[in-house]
């Protein structure tokens, strides 16, 4: 632990809109955080959903369980020394507050990205049949997408890179003190 300058467990929360980027920095923040050997687990919302939260669908009661569900592994986990990282679209603001007040050490991240850019990419072709009416409910488009209001931090991703913004996620990591750098492995390890 004392090399990796990760002194204790925390949960990283990513909350934005399908397509946003939640996976995509979640895991360079994994593979940072793993090069630097912490012990680190993510939970991402469409792998969960086909596992521990099979059989749940897309209505606000099924959402907010999948939530509940992730975060109280996030609590397990995070209480247990590990990092756990959660990337669910998690739409709705209070079940966030709910888990947010439940975990110690809970670091919540909102990946912003404007609605029209997310339909633009559409990188799965979910967008396209969601307009359509072919997929209901679905998050920005026919469904609720409630962005926080006191988020930890906040990425852009239609301005910034994948990167960019794992390094600033990275900075607020170090001022919450839940990581602290050491600079001289970076010129090594270049990470
Ligand atoms: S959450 O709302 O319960 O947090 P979660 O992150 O687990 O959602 O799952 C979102 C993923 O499910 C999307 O990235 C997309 O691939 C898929 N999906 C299927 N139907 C919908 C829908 N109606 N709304 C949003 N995402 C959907």
């Amino acid at each position: 632990m004392e090399r990796c300058g990760v002194h204790k467990g925390f949960t990283l929360w990513f909350t934005g809109m399908s397509g946003a980027g939640k996976s995509t920095i979640s895991h360079l923040l994994e593979q940072r955080l793993r090069a630097l050997g912490a012990k680190v687990e993510v939970l991402d919302g469409d792998v969960v959903r086909t596992h521990l939260s099979k059989a749940l669908g897309f209505s606000k009661e099924d959402r907010d369980e999948n939530i509940r569900r992730i975060g109280f592994v996030c609590e397990l986990l995070s209480r247990n020394g590990v990092i756990a990282i959660a990337a669910a679209i998690s739409p709705y603001r209070a079940v966030r507050e709910e888990v947010r007040a439940r975990i110690p050490n809970f670091v919540e991240v909102y990946v912003e990205c404007p609605i029209e850019v997310l339909a633009e990419r559409d990188v799965k072709g979910l967008y396209k049949r969601a307009l359509t009416g072919e997929i209901p409910q679905f998050t920005g488009v026919s469904d609720p997408y409630e962005p926080p209001i006191a988020p930890h931090v906040t990425v852009h991703s239609a301005q910034e890179k994948p990167e960019e913004s794992a390094e600033r996620i990275w900075a607020t990591l170090e001022h919450l003190g839940l990581v602290s750098f050491d600079r001289s492995a970076l010129a090594h390890q270049r990470i």
